[in-house]
């Protein structure tokens, strides 16, 4: 066959073959503020009102100035001029609860500063905003050439990133810069963040609210959880960034969201600002298999496991609740979406369609450069598929014991303070470890470690095999006979189990290498980094190179699909709209909740339905105020809940909801559970991100917690 036939025959067939599975459907993608301008039409015709440099623009302040990267890994949008910010609940929870104690437990009650001195700094938590980001591609590949290794490649680009980095960071000022890949290294950006780091918490509705519905209605729709909390960005008197002090000021931003009180209907436009951490919509069917039919199907087990044992501990007191409800949250989200990414992935066939497009492109490569690539892909996910294994197992099982992290994590700053000289620096070390332990056995319970232990360790034992565990597991557990005596030695012998005891060896500078805690640690590191990284590290690199010409490859293949790089923590813009959807046959979910359904999911039994009591006086005196609303049955009520199109990932979190206005109407904060395989394949019939109503929020605020006060900072539009 000629060439031009071939290449026409193909086109057809990668034509039907895209349109069939992999076209970038409506509302799919997740796009960079800079391109935007590539979508902006698009974004107009489904209603946007607004422009491009609205949006992003770095020479005046546009809306991007109003979105911060929280923490690292959630999102958060100024909502007033003195720095106010809004993000999740379950985003500043672990702030919330450091603040929290049997006597003062903000968590269960909520906290509200009613003045600016009331206002709680929290150690360690920063907020990033991006002041720009740039192609910086050639830059980055200067010095490459095509006959380079990968492993060459990568130093090269290490070299000149960190070069850029420093020019770019060179005249300081809390600035911090980052080089990320996209589309797997076809493409480089450079983005330039200016950090602060003295974030204050103002305040938290109680759990009853923030969380309402808990982990039984966590990626779930219909939804009722007012999964927000409140922080202010302080600076220093020059508005810069600078460490925790009594001297600092509001931070003033140079944009600030309106709120938006006209609401949201049906078929409304809804753009998401935010940070989404990591999609892999591009892996090939072999890595989507592993996913969906080996590693998820084991961590969910492996989880289940450790959640029951939370679980049992739990319930039995208020101590331990309060101790283990951050851990608790944090296993259980992950355990809960592999669920429904797993089933998504399924019941939309995906490992089959993707083969079936690899077969077509095989055909189309064949004699371009990209002959052989998928080929060599798939045998290499092949090679790769026992080293995930091995290392999806020890991050779930080994590396999850808590009383083992923290050994080596003290351990490895007492033996620095042993062999440091400097006197300075051993203080510093001897405060760190305080500190370090102070916050493990405030919320450290031995029961449930040790009992995780034994469970996890032997579904270790029980599901890896032989050739692919530790000698060191493998003769400890002959000599120790069973898992249990293994743990009895463990939490018997070792003094970070007892926290005088800790301190006394401390004290005395007694080296503790031998612990049983931190040789049980060292050991299954050392195996890692030994047997299992060197592998992974070398097969992903390759897997990288391939997936780069694969990337490539795909976009001469599908010349008319639109391809959007994979999420990677950067700022992205999604767009969509308000839409219900039917998660099965007969069932068709509206896309908007109200209190009405908060009220019938209200049972002071159940610990996730239990809402404080002034939420059930003001429904009962119907005392809403101007977030009234009347559903679509006649009933006064609030609105709370609404979902949407948009596409979005874990680190979208927190992202302000915006309409065709650019004003804010809600909070992003999860995903609907048959959708949630959207990180690998998007299905636009399922796949819709879950928002708060800002109204919701105002309404708690101003009604239910009496810190109206905090609404004289904002500013409002009422108009639809
Ligand atoms: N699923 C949401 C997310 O991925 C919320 C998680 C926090 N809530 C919870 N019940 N664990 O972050
Ligand atoms: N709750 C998620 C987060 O923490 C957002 C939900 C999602 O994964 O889409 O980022």
């Amino acid at each position: 066959m000629n060439r031009t036939l071939k290449t026409l025959t193909a086109a057809a067939a990668s034509c039907m073959l895209s349109a069939a599975f992999f076209d970038a459907h409506a509302d799919e993608g997740m796009w960079l503020p800079s391109l935007i301008s590539q979508r902006i039409e698009d974004m107009q015709a489904k209603g946007f009102r607004l422009t491009a440099e609205d949006i992003y623009s770095i020479n005046s302040a546009s809306l991007k100035d109003a979105v911060v990267l929280f923490g690292r890994g959630c999102t958060g949008e100024l909502i007033s001029d003195e720095g106010l910010l809004l993000t999740n609940h379950h985003c500043g929870y672990s702030q919330i609860q450091k603040h929290s104690s049997v006597e003062h437990d903000y968590l269960r009650d909520g906290f509200w500063a009613m003045n600016r001195d009331e206002e709680l700094p929290n150690e360690g938590l920063t907020v990033s905003f991006l002041e720009r980001m740039e192609d910086v591609t050639d830059a980055v590949l200067q010095g490459y050439s095509p006959e380079m290794t990968e492993t060459q490649r990568d130093s090269v680009v290490k070299a000149n990133s960190g070069k850029l980095v420093e020019k770019a960071t060179a005249e300081g000022n809390g600035l911090r810069a980052t080089v990320e890949a996209l589309y797997y290294g076809n493409q480089y950006f450079l983005f330039l963040y200016r950090e602060y780091s003295d974030v204050r918490l103002v305040g938290a509705p109680p759990s009853s609210v923030g969380k309402f519905g808990g982990d039984t209605d966590n990626w779930m729709w219909p939804r009722h959880t007012g999964d927000f909390s409140i922080f202010r960005i302080y600076a220093d008197k020059d508005n810069n960034p600078a460490p925790y002090s009594e001297d600092n000021v509001p931070y003033r931003p140079k944009r600030h969201f309106r709120i938006s009180l006209g609401g949201v209907e049906e078929g409304d436009f809804t753009f998401v600002y935010g940070f989404p951490g990591r999609t892999q919509e591009y892996l090939m069917s072999e890595g989507v298999r592993y996913i969906s039919e080996v590693s998820d199907p084991h961590r969910i087990a492996l989880r289940t496991m450790r959640l029951d044992i939370q679980k049992k501990y739990m319930d039995a007191g208020q101590a331990v609740r309060i101790q283990y409800s951050s851990k608790n949250a944090g296993v259980a989200n992950s355990w809960k979406k592999w669920q429904g990414e797993m089933k998504g992935i399924r019941k939309m066939g995906t490992v089959g369609k993707k083969q079936e497009y690899e077969k077509a492109f095989m055909e189309w490569a064949r004699g371009t450069e990209y002959e052989g690539v998928v080929e060599r892909l798939d045998s290499l996910y092949g090679l790769l598929e026992p080293y995930s294994y091995a290392t999806d197992y020890y991050g779930e099982t080994a590396y999850s014991i808590e009383l083992v992290r923290f050994a080596l994590g003290y351990n490895k700053k007492l033996t620095e303070s042993m062999l440091s000289s400097s006197t300075d620096r051993i203080a510093e070390l001897r405060k760190e470890m305080k500190k370090m332990a102070a916050d493990f056995y405030k919320d450290y319970f031995i029961p449930i470690d040790r009992e995780s232990f034994v469970a996890v360790m032997e579904a270790f034992d029980r599901n890896v095999t032989d050739d692919f565990k530790p000698e060191y597991f493998k003769e400890s557990l002959t000599r120790y006979g069973t898992m249990e005596a293994w743990a009895d030695s463990l939490w018997n012998g070792s003094v970070f189990a007892d926290s005088l005891k800790l301190k006394k060896a401390t004290d005395s500078l007694r080296l503790l290498s031998e612990d049983p805690a931190v040789k049980f640690g060292d050991a299954f590191d050392d195996w890692y980094k030994k047997e299992i990284r060197p592998v992974t590290k070398r097969l992903n690199s390759e897997i990288t190179l391939l997936n780069r010409d694969y990337m490539r490859g795909q976009m001469e293949f599908s010349p008319d699909r639109v391809f959007y790089p994979d999420a990677n923590l950067t700022l992205r813009v999604a767009y969509g709209s308000v839409q219900g959807y039917s998660p099965a046959d007969g069932i068709y979910y509206k896309p908007v909740s109200t209190l009405e359904g908060i009220m019938e999911k209200d049972n002071p039994e159940i610990f996730d339905y239990n809402i404080p009591q002034r939420l059930r006086e003001i429904h009962a005196a119907k005392d809403y105020g101007p977030y009234t609303v009347t559903d679509s049955k006649g009933n006064i009520t609030v609105p709370v809940c609404f979902i949407a199109t948009n596409h979005t990932s874990g680190g979208n979190s927190g992202s302000p909801v915006i309409n065709a206005d650019g004003d804010l109407i809600g909070i992003n904060f999860d995903r609907v559970w048959e959708g949630t395989m959207s990180d690998i394949v998007f299905d636009p019939d399922l796949c819709r991100n879950i928002s708060l109503d800002i109204r919701y929020v105002l309404f708690i605020i101003d009604k239910v917690a009496g810190a109206g006060h905090l609404l004289e900072e904002m500013d409002f539009v009422s108009d639809r």
